[in-house]
């Protein structure tokens, strides 16, 4: 059975995720988050094919070992994963919760480690891994600083799987949006007034979000970023001294 897997299907760029992989050739899409409620209400709305909901906190050692129990039992062949849940905290760091700054590492860091990891033995030639990641790998953002490093994790786990993966031909993309109006920034204590910088940035389109870095991840590219402006941003930061951008990108 191929199927696709989706990590943080309930809301935001999850939901345009499964929206747009439904469309692929895969005969069931696994979601998960840890609503079931939402996902629930999300398959009865917008399923065209098979989905199995699999409500599962992934920061757990029992919502890992489960993920695991079901792919042993099921033997699924993974065409696409897509490590896409993900959370932020803003602030300053001298002033922010230890227990927050340490969960945020494990749901954006140690849980796509993990699960990517498992995932591999079934995983066949031309099939996908897309990690969201975001602008925010490209460089450190004051005030988001624990959030901008577990994303500059992934964006450099991504680009160091894809090589090691060259020779199964599975594809490895890391998608690097700007700001999305999602549940994301209310979790992250990011409204509106909270940051001048952060509320002039350009937002990025979830929907166009999903469908084009899906696009991206089936040409093969390993990188994919919304928007000139992001994409200008990305090129400055590779070439502007660390101390400059760190300035520039400062939220
Ligand atoms: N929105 C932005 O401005 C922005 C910009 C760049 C990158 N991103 C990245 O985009 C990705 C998607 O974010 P979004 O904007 O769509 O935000 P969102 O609407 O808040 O979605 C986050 C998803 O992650 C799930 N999740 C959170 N903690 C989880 C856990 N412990 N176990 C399982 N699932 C969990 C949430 O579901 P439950 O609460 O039901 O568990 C939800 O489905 C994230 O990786 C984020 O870092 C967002």
């Amino acid at each position: 059975m191929k199927i696709a897997i989706i990590t943080g299907a309930s809301s935001g760029l999850g939901v345009e995720f499964y929206k747009a992989i439904q469309k692929e050739a895969i005969d069931e899409a696994w979601i998960i988050a840890r609503r079931e409620d939402r996902l629930n209400e999300i398959k009865d709305s917008l399923s065209i094919i098979s989905t199995r909901v699999i409500p599962m906190d992934i920061t757990t050692r029992e919502g890992i070992e489960a993920l695991k129990a079901l792919l042993d039992a099921e033997k699924p062949d993974i065409r696409f994963l897509i490590n896409n849940a993900g959370a932020g905290v803003y602030g300053a760091i001298e002033n922010a919760d230890y227990k927050a700054q340490g969960s945020m590492v494990e749901l954006n860091a140690r849980a796509v480690t993990e699960i990517t990891t498992l995932a591999l033995p079934y995983m066949s030639h031309h099939s996908y891994i897309i990690n969201t990641c975001s602008i925010a790998s490209f460089a450190p953002n004051a005030n988001l600083t624990v959030y901008s490093s577990t994303k500059a994790y992934i964006l450099s786990f991504s680009r160091g799987l894809r090589y090691e993966l060259r020779h199964r031909k599975i594809n490895v993309t890391a998608i690097c949006p700007g700001p999305m109006e999602t549940e994301f920034l209310a979790v992250a204590g990011l409204d509106e007034g909270q940051s001048r910088a952060f509320d002039r940035l350009p937002r990025c389109n979830p929907q166009k979000t999903a469908v084009k870095g899906i696009r991206a991840s089936k040409k093969g590219k390993a990188v994919y970023t919304p928007r000139f402006f992001y994409k200008l941003y990305r090129a400055l930061s590779k070439i502007l001294p660390t101390s400059l951008i760190i300035k520039l990108a400062k939220t």
